[in-house]
């Protein structure tokens, strides 16, 4: 599909590019933030690839202006970014930061003049270290932290933000920062980590409330899913993948969807989860999939010394209930995560099978992929399996629209290359390439490409 070529979605079809806060901003240390669970983990040896910190990542607090005005080059309507829970409260309770407010403030207003629609996310990952150090997101109180957290940023800033969005990807906080411990705050609970997966759901249906309250509307959450391939037939890899598909998909959804948990999570699900369920399930505007590669599961191997798999190249524990397999026989991203835009399609018809009625309509809040393509002798970036990833996943997604699924809007991951969680900076999600030692910014062919893409669809 060359970029001009009519996708066929509906014409308000809302064009955006995501961010969040670690990743991007860098001054740790100024405007008041107080330190979070990812500022300790990736300040301890053997935790992020070459060691690396967010402490400067792409000095966003800094160059904010900067970006946004690459933002309004591309044409976006709308950019999804984060709030730094710790710059409003320094310790994730009690009074307000005005500086860290300030910034914010100039963020939100730099990006209405420029005509972009400011679409935060109230968390991504970035715990308070006060409040990790309480137990994080074990702790059954963060929930309320949560919400009163939600209603400073709702007073502040409802009559400015056009749409809202609680917690990102509870999934991967749950199960890489606190199951097996490759993300903040490394702590290996195996399924006790499933209170974790509770008191996120309890802080997205607070945090909705709270919005509400403060008179915010468009409220949404941002949940990573994925198809969940078994890797055979067999009835013990079929449950395995069931098991996982419970545990990746459907423990994220079916809550704030339908108001219940899944069966086969019960128990390992804290005592009383149930009774949390009506707040859970607080009605949301907009319902946000992140997405980016089908996952492939077997039953564990019967070698009791095998381990069960790797993941983005960490080998997982002994002693999970299911084996992480590689997808084989499709392109890979330099992450090794298989390229299958078919299974973008799939997830999105199968979501509007399984939810109906109880599904809101969808936008897809992060997509995109991992290159490393940086500058040639000329400076141009020539990141074509970029170019052809998203072409591909627009397609697939076109396709979902095409049978009736409701989808609304798609914010690629992501505007510039990052700091990658446990990755460090050695993967690159960006349309804009960032060199890390001199912070230059320059536009990737990616980024002309969506630029011409989101002015033809229009
Ligand atoms: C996260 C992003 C991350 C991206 C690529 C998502 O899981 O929300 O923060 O950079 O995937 O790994």
């Amino acid at each position: 599909m060359p970029a001009s070529e009519s996708l066929g979605l509906p014409p308000d079809f809302v064009w955006g590019v995501s961010t969040a806060s670690y990743q991007i901003e860098g001054a740790v240390t100024e405007g008041g933030r107080g330190p979070t669970s990812w500022d300790a983990f990736a300040h301890t040896p053997g935790r992020t690839v070459n060691g690396d910190t967010g402490d400067v990542a792409c000095d966003h607090y800094h160059r904010y202006a900067e970006d946004i005005a690459l933002m309004k080059e591309l044409g976006v309507d709308a950019y999804r970014f984060s709030f730094a829970w710790s710059r409003i409260q320094p310790t994730g309770r009690g009074p307000v930061n005005a500086e860290g407010l300030t910034f914010y403030d100039r963020l939100v207003d730099a990006l209405l003049a420029a005509g972009i629609e400011p679409s935060p996310t109230l968390f991504h990952w970035d715990t308070p270290l006060a409040l990790e150090d309480e137990g994080g997101w074990v702790n059954p109180d963060i929930s309320k932290r949560f919400a009163d957290y939600a209603n400073v940023l709702g007073e502040h800033f409802a009559d400015r933000i056009p749409r809202w969005i609680t917690v990102n990807e509870p999934v991967v906080l749950t199960t890489l920062g606190y199951g097996v411990g490759m993300h903040a705050p490394g702590k290996r609970l195996g399924f006790g980590s499933l209170a974790v997966a509770h008191n996120l759901l309890l802080a997205h249906g607070r945090g909705v409330a709270a919005l509400r309250a403060a008179g915010a509307g468009q409220i949404g959450i941002a949940n990573n899913h994925a198809p969940v391939w078994a890797a055979s037939d067999h009835d013990e890899d079929q449950q395995a993948a069931a098991l996982y598909n419970a545990l990746a998909n459907d423990l994220f959804a079916d809550p704030l969807l339908l108001g219940r948990y899944p069966a086969l999570l019960e128990p390992y699900l804290p005592d009383g989860a149930g009774d949390a369920l009506a707040e859970i399930a607080a009605p949301i505007d907009w319902y946000g999939i992140n997405h980016y590669n089908p996952t492939m599961v077997a039953a564990p191997s019967t070698d009791p010394t095998a381990l069960p798999g790797s993941v983005d190249g960490q080998q997982l524990d002994s002693g999970l209930p299911f084996r992480m397999v590689e997808i084989e026989g499709y392109p890979r991203t330099d992450f090794g995560w298989p390229v299958v835009p078919s299974a973008f399609t799939d997830l999105l018809t199968g979501f509007r099978d399984r939810y109906g009625d109880a599904l809101p309509p969808i936008y897809i809040t992060e997509n995109g992929c991992s290159d490393a393509t940086g500058p040639d002798a000329t400076g141009r970036v020539p990141d074509t399996r970029r170019v052809g990833y998203t072409r591909a996943y627009l397609e697939a997604l076109a396709e979902a629209v095409a049978a009736g699924v409701d989808v609304r809007g798609y914010f690629h991951w992501s505007l510039l290359d990052n700091f990658e969680w446990a990755a460090g900076y050695s993967q690159r999600f960006g349309l804009v390439h960032t060199d890390f030692e001199t912070q230059q910014r320059t536009p990737k062919d990616s980024y002309y490409w969506y630029q011409e893409l989101i002015r033809s669809q229009s």
